[in-house]
């Protein structure tokens, strides 16, 4: 089928931030309301992190990490992430596993080899995608670009509550001590550092229901 519009005017809603910001959530429930694909490119990293640990691949060994990620076989379907046809979905939630992403994702080798794997996820009608570097390096033409910030202490009571529900243990200061420390990195490393576009809207939701923060987003896009 012949596409309606060239590819880069296929819309993108890029929604970056720190972790346990919110932008998880907010992305999908924008995503349904407006019938518009996903893209959690955290996940993607988190794959690739649970797929090193599989392998033992050292977290610093970029060029290895690279090669394995170029051959990961990924799949997202209804909500679920598969590794190699399994469900790993609740499995690549673990702290673990994301402080393990976080550290593979300074590799500027290990972000190429994700690259061409997350535009490809722009197709008709539009595309939410969430993650750091959404609005600066993946899409940087996206039509909106939304940066979510939450105070360290909002986000750490999220994460808390989200590990318990998906059965976790958990415990408030060490996710407070995680969380400054993925900030820290995510934000200072070299390549594609996390930070707002030059284009980017903020939208702090510390004191924001997530209703509000996806109300707050549509309505951007609606505007435009
Ligand atoms: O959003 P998240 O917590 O699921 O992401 C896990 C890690 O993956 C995050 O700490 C840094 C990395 N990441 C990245 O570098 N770039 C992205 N676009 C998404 C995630």
């Amino acid at each position: 089928m012949k596409p309606t519009r060239p590819f880069h005017q296929t819309p993108v809603i890029a929604i970056d931030g720190p972790t346990a910001s919110g932008k998880g959530t907010v992305a999908t429930l924008v995503a349904a309301q407006l019938g518009f694909h996903l893209l959690d490119s955290g996940a993607l990293y988190r794959l690739a992190a649970l797929a090193s640990l599989r392998y033992e691949i050292a977290p610093d060994a970029a060029d290895d990490l690279a090669a394995l990620v170029g051959d990961l076989h990924i799949t997202f379907r209804e909500g679920c992430a598969q590794l190699d046809g399994v469900d790993v979905s609740n499995e690549i939630r673990a702290e673990e596993i994301g402080n393990r992403a976080s550290a593979i994702a300074v590799h500027q080798a290990v972000r190429a080899a994700l690259v061409a794997r997350q535009r490809a996820f722009r197709k008709e009608p539009g595309l939410v995608a969430d993650g750091r570097d959404m609005g600066t390096v993946i899409f940087p033409d996206a039509p909106l670009k939304v940066f979510l910030t939450a105070s360290v202490e909002a986000r750490a009571a999220r994460r808390y509550k989200q590990l318990i529900q998906k059965g976790f243990s958990a415990n408030m200061d060490d996710l407070l001590r995680d969380l400054r420390e993925r900030d820290a990195r995510d934000s200072n490393r070299a390549v594609a550092p996390l930070k707002p576009a030059a284009d980017a809207k903020l939208l702090d939701t510390s004191a924001l229901t997530i209703d509000q923060a996806v109300d707050q987003v549509v309505q951007w896009y609606q505007a435009q």
